[in-house]
């Protein structure tokens, strides 16, 4: 039986090399005259916006339509899914933005492009990124989370408030709407104070997540106070506290957050609860313009998010793949996804061991985007066996993974793709008293003890270690796609951990090698791999055929929970946009200007 997979392996794998020169994309086409593929994105005659929670989407399209760009959009949806996606949204998290906008960009006028200029011109516009990623207070060690043991503690690392980063969301949207906006903050945060003051109706999912995470919740005396019990699905959520600090953020920008009564009441609350954020660490917060990371995969330029982003590992992935030829070997055949797994277990390989923030770290980027790694990790895919992690580990992610992801397209072709992350569903559990929202656990991607796992089974090297002002590694690598021309064309990203890299190359090879359109390519089932836990996981869709192929090659397949919600957008070649969000966490569609 084996012999005989093997020699039918044998035929189906060694294809996996491309012979000739690479596929070509495939090409563009209106997906609204394709009748025939099974899902259907929306479609909207100017902008759209693409964001986990529909009230969220409803917000930035509604900024939209009052002459706000992708950016202004963008804002708005995530200042709204601080309110309507709790468990996700925040104003006391982090994450990245990456934009895009046509013409000369208002930001130098603005005085936000002093020094070194992170803008990266294409297309006849401007890209870049903002780094808001949370950072670690002044006071924090590398061995803060190691207990009498020399081992992890665990709770401390993520449910106390020592687990708590330096939030940089706040300041990361009010840099970002100040350098790259068209309307006043203000505006663009109403929708989200309205939704916070007059309240809105309790979905199923927001009720289900708020049970599941209730013996979080249920340890902090505000939380407990602020989101228990559960509100039953339909009944009005109104959140007094948190409108209050949006109206303060709206009216004094990053100020009303990092200084005045929200910065007391949360560092209050660390010296009560032994956390480690001082003033000082508040004051010093800065949200940063920085250059996407680009490579071209067959012939379109990729923008991404650089380090501590999970960029870098996403173009290592597509460099390593982009010679096989995925789309004859075809999507979910198992010669395809032993090439996908196998690239996986690499770029994570290198991921662990050699990222951490530029800003404090050498990080070779060049290097480990350069040809010639590329080539050398290439040549270490076996077509016909999985080569197995040096140490098999078991640990695996026990929590949910919460971040959110939203992308947003306006009518000018302008695009902003945003994630944003608490860590875990509703962070460490812990709210700032009389302010309305909870506290990020980010500390915990950190390395806390190099080798060990951390939520997400990563087990990650010294170059991530914890150190003060060090912003922790992330996965989170928000993600525009161009086409040959330079002209803009995908924006995407995704929460889900270490997953989200994987999610996003899925989503991207789906689209422009498998030919899917926006709503198949996000919606098709996906495989995850990150050397360790040594095995492939796998969403439900894989076919058993696929599945014992992969088995004979040496995989170890564990059928896997849905992974990711990859919210995305597309601009369409003669104008318009098309979006979908994730069937898998969605709670509404996409919403047209
Ligand atoms: N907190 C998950 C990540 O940033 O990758």
């Amino acid at each position: 039986m084996r012999a005989a997979l093997l020699l039918l392996l044998a035929g189906i794998a060694l294809p996996v090399r491309a012979q000739g020169p690479v596929t070509p994309p495939v090409p563009e086409t209106n997906v609204l005259l394709e009748g025939e593929q099974r899902f259907r994105p929306q479609w909207s005659a100017g902008g759209l916006v693409a964001a986990q929670e529909p009230l969220a989407s409803a917000a930035g399209a509604a900024i939209l339509r009052q002459g706000g760009n992708a950016v202004d959009g963008a804002v708005a949806s995530a200042f709204a899914l601080a309110v309507t996606l709790p468990q996700a949204g925040n104003l006391g998290g982090g994450g990245f933005l990456l934009l895009w906008l046509p013409g000369p960009t208002p930001a130098r006028q603005r005085g936000c492009l002093a020094g070194a200029d992170p803008e990266l011109a294409i297309g006849g516009g401007m890209a870049v990124a903002v780094n808001f990623r949370e950072t670690a207070p002044a006071a924090a060690t590398a061995t803060m989370f190691l207990g009498p043991d020399g081992q992890v503690d665990r709770t401390r690392a993520t449910r106390s408030l020592l687990s708590t980063a330096v939030p940089g969301s706040v300041a990361g949207l009010a840099l970002a709407q100040r350098c790259y906006g068209r309307l006043p903050l203000a505006q663009v945060m109403a929708p989200a104070i309205r939704l916070a003051a007059q309240g809105f109706p309790v979905s199923r999912e927001l009720s289900d997540s708020l049970a599941a995470a209730a013996p979080r919740l249920q340890a902090d005396p505000v939380s407990r106070r602020l989101f228990l019990p559960p509100p039953v699905p339909g009944t009005q959520l109104r959140q007094g506290e948190l409108a209050a600090s949006l109206r303060r953020i709206a009216a004094e920008g990053e100020n009303g957050f990092y200084r005045g009564p929200v910065a007391d009441a949360l560092v209050g609350a660390m010296e009560r609860g032994g956390g480690l954020i001082t003033h000082s660490d508040l004051l010093a917060y800065r949200a940063r313009l920085v250059r996407p990371l680009r490579r071209e995969f067959r012939g379109h330029p990729v923008l991404t998010m650089p380090p501590p982003g999970g960029g870098l590992t996403l173009l290592q992935l597509l460099g390593i793949l982009e010679p096989f030829d995925l789309a004859a070997t075809g999507l979910n055949a198992a010669a395809s996804l032993h090439a996908m797994a196998e690239a996986m277990n690499l770029a994570y390989r290198d991921r662990n061991a050699l990222l951490g923030d530029p800003d404090q770290v050498p990080v070779p980027v060049e290097r480990l985007l350069s040809p010639a790694h590329l080539e050398g990790l290439r040549r270490r895919i076996d077509p016909l066996r999985h080569t197995p992690a040096p140490v098999l580990e078991a640990a695996a992610a026990t929590e949910g993974t919460n971040t959110t992801h939203l992308s947003v397209a306006d009518r000018q072709g302008g695009l902003a793709a945003l994630t944003t992350t608490l860590n875990f569903p509703y962070g460490n559990g812990i709210s700032v008293p009389g302010m309305g929202f909870l506290l990020n656990n980010e500390m915990d991607d950190f390395t806390a003890l190099p080798g060990s796992a951390n939520a997400f089974g990563l087990r990650q090297g010294a170059a991530n270690a914890i150190a003060p002002g060090r912003r922790p590694l992330s996965s989170m690598a928000p993600t525009l796609v161009f086409r040959p021309d330079g002209r803009p064309w995908i924006a995407t990203g995704s929460p889900g951990g270490s997953r989200i890299i994987t999610t996003i190359l899925q989503v991207l090879l789906n689209r422009m090698v498998h030919g899917l359109n926006l709503a198949g390519a996000v919606a098709a089932p996906r495989i995850h791999s990150q050397l360790w836990p040594d095995r492939i996981d796998g969403e439900e869709g894989l076919s058993p055929d696929s599945r014992r192929l992969l088995e004979a090659m040496g995989h170890t397949l564990r059928r896997a929970p849905a992974m990711g919600a990859a919210n995305s957008v597309e601009v369409l070649a003669g104008g318009g946009s098309l979006g979908t969000v994730d069937p898998r966490r969605a709670e509404g569609p996409a919403v047209p200007e």
